[in-house]
């Protein structure tokens, strides 16, 4: 495993002098699909929302490519990373095709319109997504799943380094799902895309990533190869939960049956 892209370094973090994070170490490997599980309250958004900056993280906590991001403004930032919130904000009035073209702003320089460049960037995210039939339709008159698709859309269409995602399958029917979370293993494999997402699906946890990390407290219980942290042992502690390993059998992958 390389150093990582990203490098979360004895991180300190609470809000309103409440820690949250005591001493955390996580490295994120350039290239993987690395998926953040964990119980409610575990602190994965925060988590998220510290490596993007929209929460203010503390001097030498956080390294993107060995860069302290405390260094970096909002554009650099939005030009290395895109974000899908777990609860994303829409502005109205806008169409889903306009909504998706809002990823290209952080590339766009000041004061120049898009170029075809940017143009077959969002036709290609609109496409991906299996969103281009919603096109030319108000954002405030299409579905919850529909939405999500076009929040994902925008993301891509940022064309990222690093792309976040806070339970990108929320709100999608099980199909959306696995098309989504293929199409982002397939970014990650062929463009080297680094992703890190935060799941609450083992099993697509398992099916999808390379690289896993399970919080708990504000803690980083295990982290390496979803199999190495799905296990009978830590699902117990952390979730309280009892299961067995069985192997899928369309894929061959490991996939975990619980007690009910
Ligand atoms: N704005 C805030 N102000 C104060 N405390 C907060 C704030 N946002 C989150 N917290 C607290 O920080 C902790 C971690 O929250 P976080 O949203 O990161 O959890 P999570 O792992 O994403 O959970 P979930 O699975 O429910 O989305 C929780 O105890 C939460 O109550
Ligand atoms: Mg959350």
């Amino acid at each position: 495993m390389n150093r990582g892209v990203l490098r979360i370094n004895n991180l300190d973090w609470g809000f309103n002098g409440r820690n949250i994070f005591n001493s955390v170490n996580i490295s994120i490997p350039e290239g993987s699909f690395t998926g953040i599980i964990g119980p409610n309250g575990a602190g994965k958004t925060t988590l998220l929302k510290l490596i993007l900056k929209l929460l203010p993280p503390d001097r030498n906590s956080i390294f993107l490519n060995n860069r302290d991001i405390t260094g970096f403004t909002r554009k650099d930032i939005a030009r290395k990373m895109s974000y899908v919130s777990q609860t994303p904000g829409v502005d109205f009035g806008f169409t889903v095709e306009q909504m998706v073209a809002m990823g290209r702003n952080p590339h766009l320089r000041s004061f120049s319109s898009e170029t075809s460049e940017d143009r077959a960037i969002v036709t290609d995210a609109l496409r991906d997504t299996q969103i281009e039939y919603l096109s030319s339709k108000d954002i405030s008159k299409i579905s919850g799943g529909e939405l999500q698709r076009v929040i994902i859309a925008r993301a891509l269409a940022q064309k990222p380094a690093i792309l976040a995602l806070d339970e990108p399958t929320n709100h999608l029917d099980l199909n959306h799902q696995m098309k989504i979370l293929s199409l982002i293993r397939e970014l990650s494999a062929e463009k080297g895309i680094t992703v890190i997402a935060v799941l609450h699906d083992f099993n697509h946890a398992l099916e999808y990533c390379d690289n896993l990390i399970l919080m708990n407290g504000g803690a980083v219980v295990a982290s390496g190869l979803p199999e190495d942290v799905i296990t009978p042992d830590n699902m117990d502690t952390v979730y309280h939960l009892e299961i067995v390993m069985e192997k899928n059998p369309f894929t061959g992958k490991p996939y975990m049956v619980v007690r009910s």
